[in-house]
């Protein structure tokens, strides 16, 4: 069962009202609220979709989820907390802060269905600002192609035989205006006589450079638990993401700067900024948000090792990558 409440309509701007346990969201023209046991919050609602398409994407993705310093979720695989400020210092303090837990699945679905009906015609929440409409004014359609899209899957090593070939200009995915100097040749591979179909590389910035979606890690290559997912970015990452493990950025081109605050109190603690060739780790303790000027291509390292459960679960998680 599910606490999805569609039958409220707002008579103004045509959008639905939901409710999700004592949480109930609202949107107008320009705002997202979100009303629960202590007030009323806020968030300008071009921020409030993309945050909530990433969250939809990445299934509650690793950890803590921040809308911004405030609104958010955490993800316990399985469960997943909504919260208002109870990783926010100050609302800690002030008592202003509230927490309720919900099955991943109830809460997945009242946040499609929020996605779908506040998105409008025009507006892809996945785009960089200058690529896509906005997300102000009264209800007008909907783009659920948009946020249905999900990540074409390799059926082998990408350019294999067999494999589905998105660097090619017949497929949809044009060359992104900001990576015109990409060199888009495959590499040359020489292989032994009897190995020509198993042995294959293929042009990783070639195959970036036509990506039609900013801030969206996709898993390329899995080695054991070593997760490589690259993804390219522009202006900025809509969410704060508070890792509950070490994760590694590896900077390929351009530039990003990187806001650190304190994971759990949102007190700033480093701003970063990484060029191309630059690697960062970056600390269990920490949540971090990206601002790139110019479209870039970053590699996320995830570690997907199942041991890395339990030991979030009872606390013994490396904060660190290496400790000298
Ligand atoms: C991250 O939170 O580590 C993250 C998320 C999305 C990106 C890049 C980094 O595109
Ligand atoms: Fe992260």
């Amino acid at each position: 069962m599910t606490n999805l409440n569609v039958a409220v309509s707002n008579e103004q701007t045509g959008y639905q009202n939901f409710s999700a346990g004592s949480f109930t969201f609202r949107r107008d023209e320009y705002f997202a609220y979100v009303d629960y046991p202590d007030g009323e919050y806020v968030m300008p609602i071009d921020d409030f979709l993309k945050a909530l398409m990433r969250d939809i994407a990445w299934g509650f993705f690793y950890g803590t989820v921040n809308f911004d310093s405030v609104f958010g979720t955490i993800n316990h695989y399985g469960n997943v907390d909504l919260f208002i400020g109870t990783q926010n210092e100050e609302y800690v303090n002030n008592g202003k802060d509230f927490m309720e837990n919900f099955p991943s699945e109830e809460l997945m679905e009242i946040f499609k269905a929020i996605l779908s009906d506040w998105t409008i015609e025009g507006f892809d929440p996945f785009a960089a600002p200058q690529e896509t409409g906005t997300a102000w004014g009264p209800k007008n359609g909907n783009n659920d192609e948009a946020i249905s899209r999900t990540r074409q899957v390799a059926q082998r090593m990408i350019g294999m035989p067999g494999d589905t070939e998105i660097r090619s200009d017949e497929t949809g995915y044009t060359v992104n205006r900001h990576f015109k100097d990409v060199d888009q040749s495959n590499p040359v591979v020489e292989a032994e006589p009897g190995f020509e179909d198993q042995i294959h590389g293929f042009n990783l910035w070639a195959h970036l450079s036509r990506s039609d979606v900013t801030w969206n890690p996709s898993i390329v290559s899995i080695c054991k638990q070593s997760l490589l997912c690259p993804t390219t970015e522009e202006y900025i990452l809509p969410v704060e993401h508070g890792n509950d493990r070490v994760e590694w950025f590896i900077q390929c081109s351009d530039e990003i700067v990187w806001e650190i605050k304190d994971g759990k109190s949102s007190k700033p603690r480093a701003s970063l900024i990484m060029r191309a060739g630059d690697v960062a780790c970056m600390p269990a303790d920490i949540r971090h948000q990206g601002f790139s000027p110019k479209r870039s291509m970053l590699i996320v390292w995830e570690n997907g090792s199942p041991e890395i459960m339990e030991k979030i679960k009872n606390g013994t998680v490396p904060r660190v990558g290496v400790e000298f």
